[in-house]
């Protein structure tokens, strides 16, 4: 094993989090160190100089708790343990320990809204039998219909079908249902219990007494369900958008059953509780869908969670209108109240952005990779495009992430072979959704042929299957490379550090550019210009610090393109 240079925190403020660059690790494809063809801790402690060469404050490991992997680790079965597949907890306090030596700090990833089907709460009260004690910790119901065999209400699974599954009982018949917002393997908690409540404080300060820097919570705004469990009776959530004046804009806010219910809040009182009575605090970063900045930002009040992932800003196209108007309401909101905005391109539940990018972007595309299906791509537009968002991500206020593989421009790969898709999405979709596999495929290291270095020492097959012509893109393809778009990170993320305008703060729009460029400044002395097209356009005054395409002599910036200037 390497040894680590021991080094501070990049940034040794207890306020790191309102500025810090954090890097998504999915750890089944980040490294795999023992050879099986899925990722794990040995690789990532093999692999640790890539984090540290990039230069990020922090990394996000999704969740490495054992888990039946019915929705890849999303269904835990003990959150105080490491699944065997990646190691042992004595390995993961090492890996923690060896980051922190590195100048890097760890955030976890905390599944409160459901446990795993084989959790040993969810085996006791199905063994429990109706009206058992042990079934409180979840929320099961009597089915409607004579004999109870319809679901409790018409509350529909995120991965498709009913939310609802109904048990056999201990008696052989079937019996009570259960409500699963996402698979049937992950039965959704009861939050208006004590012992869950008192569990999850428990399994925070477990992680936090061994050094964990803090904790992303998966799906954040759904653990509160709505009383008596009622209908939604067609209502959509998001809702559909409404016409005024033209514009096709929000209707006004509607509480719903399962999603955002204002409950929730309280929960994430408690938990900043316990994070703020560790030396130095943790921190806490929320997943929550949610439908407007303002409800999104409700998350981050000063006595709950610290920052939530900024998905509008993901989901805009590349247009400069509409990205303006993002970062603008998303500034609002979080002035309003005392938090800082992230910025997120990608993770590992959307078509990564280079394929995003690629497409025309006046069709209004989401974030899956159903919509992209179809629709005509240019990989080389969209990589183009995707170098200039990196540096208008990293020149806005506040923090941002980094989903493992967009430092290698990695493509979503769109072709999987029916056969080897794993998300629950396709299968619960009846085939009608290829669901989140392509942009979850194992990384490239180096190399000519798959599994180009991803697994050491054994030929065995990735978890997914890597594309045959991802040679280019491996991580020593392109190092020292200075077009590459590896390079474009580590220079982006080293200059980032060093200018004192960069991270937290305020910018101020520009308005001497045409209305298809984005420009702002920050202070001292630095522009952001980020042409979305299709003309080039002349720069304003002074000396090009690093640009996401061609500048020509006489200061014209190219099409999608983006520089960072100082003035
Ligand atoms: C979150 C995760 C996603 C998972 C779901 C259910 O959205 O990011 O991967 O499937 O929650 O836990």
């Amino acid at each position: 094993m390497p040894v680590p240079s021991s080094r501070a925190p990049r940034d040794a403020r207890s306020d790191w989090w309102r500025s810090a660059v954090i890097y998504q690790l999915y750890i089944r494809s980040f490294a795999d160190g023992d050879g099986d063809g899925v990722g794990d801790i040995a690789g990532i402690r093999l692999r640790m100089g890539h984090l540290a060469d990039l230069g990020v404050d922090a990394v996000w490991i999704n969740p490495w708790y054992p888990s039946p992997m019915a929705d890849a680790g999303y269904d835990v079965s003990d959150y105080r343990a490491i699944e065997g597949q990646f190691g042992t907890l004595a390995d993961a306090e090492a890996l923690i320990a060896e980051a922190h030596t590195h100048g890097l700090r760890v955030i976890l990833d905390i599944v409160p809204n459901h446990t795993s089907d084989r959790h040993p709460w969810f085996v006791d009260a199905s063994a429990a039998g109706p009206g058992a004690s042990e079934r409180d910790r979840y929320l099961f119901r009597r089915g409607r219909g004579a004999d109870g065999e319809l679901p409790p209400n018409d509350w529909q699974s995120n991965f498709g079908g009913p939310a609802w599954t109904r048990l056999i009982e201990p008696d052989g018949n079937p019996g009570e249902w259960y409500l699963h917002l996402f698979a049937p393997e992950q039965p959704d908690l009861n939050w208006e219990h004590v012992d869950v409540r008192a569990d999850f404080l428990q399994t925070l300060r477990f992680w936090f007494d061994r050094g964990v820097d803090g904790f992303r919570i998966d799906v954040a705004h759904s653990l509160i369900k709505e009383p008596g469990l009622p209908d939604i009776d067609g209502r959509e959530y998001p809702p559909a958008r409404v016409e005024v004046d033209g514009e096709l804009v929000r209707p006004p806010w509607q509480s719903h059953p399962h999603w955002d219910r204002d409950e929730v809040h309280d929960v994430y009182r408690e938990w900043r509780a316990v994070a703020d009575s560790y030396d130095p605090p943790r921190i806490f970063v929320a997943e929550a869908w949610v439908d407007e900045p303002e409800r999104l930002t409700r998350y981050v009040r000063s006595d709950e969670l610290h920052t939530a992932f900024n998905f509008d800003y993901l989901q805009t196209p590349w247009i400069a209108e509409d990205m303006r108007k993002t970062i603008v309401h998303t500034l609002d909101e979080h002035e309003a109240v005392a938090a800082p905005a992230t910025w997120v391109l990608s993770n590992h539940d959307v078509a990564r952005h280079v394929s995003r990018y690629a497409r025309d972007q006046s069709d209004g595309l989401t974030r899956q990779l159903q919509h992209l299906l179809g629709r005509p791509a240019d990989l080389a537009l969209g990589t183009h495009r995707a170098r200039a968002a990196l540096l208008l991500t990293l020149a806005l206020p506040g923090g941002a992430y980094v989903y493992q593989g967009e430092e290698l421009g990695l493509p979503e790969v769109e072709d999987i072979p029916e056969d080897a898709l794993q998300d629950p999405t396709w299968l619960r979709s009846g085939g009608s959704e290829r669901g989140r596999d392509g942009c979850r495929v194992p990384l490239p290291w180096s190399g000519e042929t798959p599994p180009y270095g991803f697994s050491q020492g054994s030929h065995a097959q990735p978890w997914l299957p890597q594309p045959p012509d991802w040679s280019p893109l491996t991580v020593a393809a392109q190092a020292g490379d200075p077009e590459s778009m590896l390079e474009l990170y580590r220079a982006a993320l080293r200059h980032r550090r060093q200018l004192a305008a960069l991270g937290e703060g305020v910018l101020r729009w520009r308005d001497d550019l045409p209305d298809t460029v984005v420009a702002f400044d920050r202070e001292p002395g630095f522009t952001c210009v980020v042409n979305f097209g299709p003309e080039d356009v002349t720069l304003p005054a002074g000396t090009v610090i690093l640009a996401s395409g061609h500048v020509a002599a006489d200061g014209q910036l190219a099409a999608d393109s983006s520089v960072w200037i100082a003035r």
